[in-house]
Formats: C-alpha cells, sequence, structure tokens
C-alpha cells in the first residue's frame, strides 16, 4: 500500500521522483504527489494516477531534491487534499507516509490545541505537523531529531520521509512496519518503498528494519537506532533488471505474467530438483529440515492468492508427507491467540514478503516458540529476513495486482518441499517420487502448451463478459484452484464469483444454478473424475452453462460441457500448476473486454502493509 520515493543527488530530483512513482504506482493508485526543494518547498499533489501529477508540474517544481507518494487510501476519500506530500503549517517541511497512525485522533486535539491547523481527513497530516511542533518548541535541534521525537510519541505503522526547506542536503526516513530501503548511487542516494523504484539507478540497497530512522544525503547515509546509535547495516546486491519490471510489449503486466510461467517455474526448479537421483535440494531449508521432519504438525498462514496456494500445499503435505497441515488466514490467526506447541511449524507465504497480517503471524507464532519458514518472491523482504529459513520462488518481480506467477511459484516451491519432506520421512516410495519429480520438470513445456489456446480462452471469454456471477467448482488439489479462479476473475473484472469444491454446490449454491450461470468446472484430477461427472451432470440437469477444464481424453466431462478447454495430462498433484492458467487468462480477458485496468484493479492495491 503506498508508494515512497525520495532523491538526493546530482541528477535534477524531478525525473528520478516521477519514475519512481510510475515504477511504484502498483502499490496505490488512487492519488499521487511530490515535494522537491529548489529554494523554497515547491508541492504538487493531486487525486488520480501519477500521469495527472505529471501534467501538473512545471520547470519550477525541480531541484537536486524531492520525494514523492502514490496512495491508496486509509483515512480519508481520495481528493487532492488528502493526497500526500502533507506539510508543516509554515510550509517549509513535507511528509509522505505509508501505514496507519492510530493514535492520531489524540495527537491532533493536542496538537490543534497548541494552534496548529488541520486541513485534511489523513492520520499523516499529524506527522508533518508534530515534526514542526518539536522545530518549534527546540530551534536548536535538526530534523531527524524531531523525527524521532515524533515517531516516539506515534503508535502504529510508518514508512515515512521527511524534507525541510531549511536543511535541504538531507532527506529523514524512519521506519516501523512499512517497508523502506536506501538505494546507495554514485554520487546520489535514493529512498523507497521497494526495490523496483532504484533498480535502474543502483543495484546497491539498504533494508531499513523497524524502529530505525536514517538520514540521507546526496554522499552519506546514517542509519539510527531508535536509541540514537548508529548502526553499520549490510549492503545487499540486487538482482533485479529493468526488463522484469517493464511490459516488455505486453499491454499488461499480468499478461506479460502469465506468459512468463514457463520460465518462472523453471527457474524455481532449477538446481533444486534433481530427476536422475530423484532428490530435492532446498538449500535455504537444510538447517531446519530435522525440525520440518519431527513436526507434528504444520500450520500455513498466508492472504488471498498465497492463502489459496497454501490450501494446495495443505493436500501436498498431507499426501506426500503424511504431516497434519492447518491453513489459516494470516489475519485471523493472530487474533484467535493460537495454540502453538514447540513442535509446530509455521510456514508463511507471501509474494510482495510484506504483508501486514502475514507479518503479524509470522511474529506472533515466533513469539509462542515455533519454527517459521518463509516461501517469499520479494528478496530481501521483510518476512524473508524475519523468518527463521525458507525457499524464495524466484518469479522475478510480480508487478500486476492479480497475481498470477506468483502462484504458480508457490505451488511449485510447496511441491518441492512436501516431496523433499516425503523423501526424508519415508512416506512416499523412491518410484512415486521420482515419477512426480519426472512429471514436475515437464511443467512449464505443458504450460507452454496451454498458452497456445489462449485465443480458444478468449473466444470463450467474448461469449461471458457480461456475466453478472460465476461459479467455479473443483474437487481435492483443485478446490484451491477454483477458490483462485474465482477471486481473479471478482478482483479484475468486477463479476461477482464464487469458488467452492463441488460435492459443496448440493449443499447452497445449486440454488443458484440456471441457463444464465456460467459454471466453471475444474475436472483435471483422475482421483475424483467420477464425482465431478456427477456434479456435472448435476449442473447440466439444472441448465447452467458448464465450461470445462479437462485433460483431452477426458471425453466424458467433455461431452458434458458447453465448452472445454484442455490441460496436458499430469500427475494429480501437479494438477494445480496446469489448470490455473486457464483461468488466469478467462478472468484477464473478460476483464479487459470490460475495458477494466487489470492491472491497477480499483480498491486494491499490490502489497498490503496496513492491516
Ligand atoms: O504479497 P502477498 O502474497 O502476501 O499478498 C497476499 C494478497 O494480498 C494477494 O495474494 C492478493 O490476494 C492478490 N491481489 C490476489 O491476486
Amino acid at each position: 500500500m503506498c508508494g515512497i520515493i525520495g532523491y538526493i543527488g546530482k541528477k535534477q530530483a524531478k525525473e528520478v521522483v516521477i519514475q519512481g512513482l510510475k515504477r511504484l504506482e502498483y502499490r496505490g493508485y488512487d492519488s499521487a504527489g511530490v515535494a522537491f526543494i529548489n529554494g523554497g518547498l515547491n508541492v504538487k499533489k493531486c487525486k488520480g494516477k501519477v500521469s495527472s501529477l505529471e501534467s501538473l508540474l512545471h520547470e519550477s517544481e525541480n531541484g537536486h531534491i524531492g520525494i514523492g507518494h502514490t496512495r491508496w487510501a486509509t483515512h480519508g476519500e481520495p481528493n487532492d487534499i488528502n493526497s500526500h506530500p502533507h506539510t508543516s503549517s509554515n510550509g517549509k517541511l513535507a511528509v509522505v507516509h505509508n501505514g496507519i497512525i492510530e493514535n492520531y485522533n489524540s495527537l491532533k486535539k493536542k496538537l490543534e490545541s497548541e494552534g496548529y491547523k488541520f486541513y485534511s481527513e489523513t492520520d499523516t497530516e499529524i506527522l508533518a505537523k508534530l515534526i514542526e511542533s518539536f522545530l518549534d518548541k527546540y530551534p536548536e535541534i535538526a530534523l531527524e531529531k524531531s523525527v524521532q521525537m515524533a515517531t516516539a510519541q506515534v503508535s502504529g505503522t510508518y514508512g515515512l520521509a521527511v524534507v525541510h526547506e531549511e536543511e535541504a542536503d538531507k532527506i529523514v526516513v524512519a521506519r516501523k512496519g512499512s517497508p523502506l530501503l536506501i538505494g546507495v548511487g554514485e554520487d546520489e542516494m535514493l529512498i523507497a518503498s521497494d526495490a523496483s523504484a532504484v533498480a535502474e539507478y543502483t543495484d546497491k540497497v539498504i533494508y531499513l528494519d523497524d524502529g530505525e530512522l536514517a538520514v540521507i544525503t546526496r554522499d552519506s547515509y546514517q542509519v539510527l537506532n531508535s536509541e540514537e546509535i548508529e548502526l553499520s547495516k549490510e549492503i545487499h546486491e540486487l538482482a533485479m533488471s529493468l526488463e522484469e519490471i517493464e511490459k516488455g510489449g505486453f499491454p499488461y503486466f499480468m499478461l506479460k505474467e502469465i506468459f512468463e510461467q514457463p520460465k518462472t517455474i523453471s527457474d524455481s526448479l532449477r538446481g533444486r530438483l534433481n530427476v536422475g537421483e530423484v532428490s530435492i535440494t532446498l538449500g535455504g531449508l537444510e538447517n531446519v529440515m530435522e525440525k520440518l521432519v519431527k513436526a507434528n504438525r504444520i500450520i500455513i498462514a498466508a492472504c488471498g492468492t498465497s492463502w489459496h496456494s497454501g490450501l494446495v500445499g495443505e493436500y501436498l503435505f498431507e499426501w506426500l508427507a503424511k504431516v497434519p497441515v492447518e491453513v489459516e488466514y494470516a489475519s485471523e490467526f493472530r487474533y484467535k491467540d493460537p495454540l502453538i506447541r514447540e513442535d509446530d511449524v509455521l510456514i508463511v507465504i507471501s509474494q510482495s514478503g510484506e504483508t501486514a497480517d502475514t507479518l503479524a503471524a509470522l511474529r506472533e507464532a515466533k513469539e509462542k516458540g515455533a519454527t517459521v519458514l518463509g516461501i517469499v518472491n520479494v528478496v530481501g523482504s521483510t518476512i524473508a529476513r524475519e523468518t527463521d529459513a525458507g525457499v524464495y520462488l524466484h518469479s522475478g518481480p510480480e508487478i500486476g495486482v492479480a497475481s498470477t506467477k506468483a502462484f504458480t511459484g508457490q505451488v511449485t516451491v510447496l511441491t518441492l518441499i512436501a516431496l523433499s519432506l516425503g523423501l526424508q520421512k519415508g512416506t512416499i516410495d523412491k518410484a512415486e517420487a521420482g515419477r512426480i519429480i519426472r512429471a514436475l520438470s515437464t511443467i512449464p513445456n505443458k504450460i507452454e502448451e496451454i498458452l497456445e489456446q489462449s485465443l480458444k480462452i478468449k473466444e470463450i471469454a467474448d461469449l461471458f463478459t457480461y456475466a453478472p456471477n460465476f461459479l467455479y467448482l473443483g474437487r481435492s488439489y483443485n478446490f484451491p484452484v477454483a477458490l483462485e479462479g474465482a477471486l481473479k476473475l471478482k478482483e479484475i473484472s468486477y463479476i461477482h464469483a464464487e469458488g467452492y469444491p463441488a460435492a459443496e454446490m448440493k449443499h447452497g449454491p445449486i440454488a443458484l444454478i440456471d441457463e444464465m450461470m456460467p459454471v466453471v468446472v475444474i475436472a483435471a484430477t483422475e482421483h475424483t473424475n467420477d464425482k465431478m461427472v456427477s456434479n456435472i451432470e448435476e449442473i447440466k440437469a439444472r441448465k447452467g452453462r458448464i465450461i470445462a477444464i479437462a485433460t483431452p481424453n477426458n471425453n466424458e466431462v467433455m461431452d458434458l460441457a458447453e465448452f472445454s478447454i484442455t490441460i496436458p495430462e499430469t500427475e494429480d498433484v501437479l494438477s494445480p500448476l496446469l489448470s490455473v492458467i486457464p483461468l488466469q487468462l478467462l478472468s484477464y480477458y473478460i476483464a479487459v473486454n470490460r475495458g477494466c485496468n487489470v492491472d491497477q484493479p480499483r480498491n486494491l492495491a499490490k502489497s498490503v502493509t496496513v492491516e
């Protein structure tokens, strides 16, 4: 949620800040704003996209120091006044903020009683006035001291950046709960919410941790902890190419990311899957493998699409490694005072590695003594750094708000962990493991085959573009895929869709079925096929319009369905990696037909850093 960028250095700040905001726009896109210092402080902000902000900028809004913000509204509707940056009463200081200041009401009352005036409905404005109030009371202190005093008074979360026209040689940043990094360049420094905004200027980054504050000048950075002790921070090397964060000829990032999946899955498997030896190498788990083998229970916590891949993980772990699994919404896990035993292992799954609820679940479990593993895409993200061990997806930056390649990356990694665990525990024999491992190595090519049918999938999408509702049904490994298909459709096309385990249909949702209702049935696992066929008959008897996802030899299903999309045969345990692909394309084409911005759907943001 909300993207923050800052620049100080040899270049004109405007070009870097605006370019950075465009890269960060997937984090929030209801309004945008910038502040530059060029003599005095110059602020421009407006409701809408970065392109609307750009058209407001003149030559004079420039200088060698600037900060910018792209917003996902929490407090106060998206409008020009509520947009960031927010300024001090004297107009000399500007703040951009990602997070929520929970005690803003009481602080606001206090500051109002001291004569400070507020103009917006945001929680952020109190930060500007609070920092100003310390500078007014103690004129001798530096900007960083006033920021430190202000952050000591607020509760909640923040990633923030502050500039002041009288201290125009620095940007002060602070972090608690919302991500921030420093990009270290040659005679220039950047700060940003994530690496995509700095990748074209530098490959050296420093990740700030909670409670840290940093003072950035064009040729130095100083990071302090909450006791104001200077810290020596590790500089990480970014492995992110520009190509990865550009559309590369595709109309939308989502479509690019769908088509990248043969490659991203190969990248996830590379060096980990040993087909000949029938073994799995997961370097990141070496130190915790014993713990995993001895685990009496695995708990998986995640949100959204990552929660769906966690549900696939439940089937995988229980089937291959014979260990009980509970899959929790991270947001619920934290507040139910979970019972965690020493021999429990928690796996958190997150594409961004910054989701606030998932991070909170991780911290809760750690505090209660569990070993916590991460399945994360973004290298260096907070969740990746705070887990005891983990496995990266290697899916590359996912920019479309609708998660696609991260889902298949997560399921791939979960499959690798479950197989590795099953082999070590002896719950799966070598012959069976060998068959699954061989099949896994062929998944990228099989996805290519599905992608070749994109025109056919588009034709089906054209017929159902204006359907008001959709039902998605699946069994076993493909029940979570039904949930994922429904989520994809609703989040980018705004069509109401429900995912259900196919057998549950007759306990309620069957009442919805008539000749107007498209029902997507995922008939992709052999061991549930007969039951799935019965469910399809039940839909047909009520004149529902059946779109089947099935293997080419599944004539029974294809004869019953009005439309069929075929996916190549594979092992049942691997079928979600194939069956989800047509559903991603179906929702994409429907959303495009409806004129929706699929990369930036309304009300959403890519990285949900507030609870
Ligand atoms: O970054 P995370 O994987 O932790 O994000 C979790 C959800 O916010 C995310 O999967 C969301 O549901 C996507 N928009 C789904 O496409």
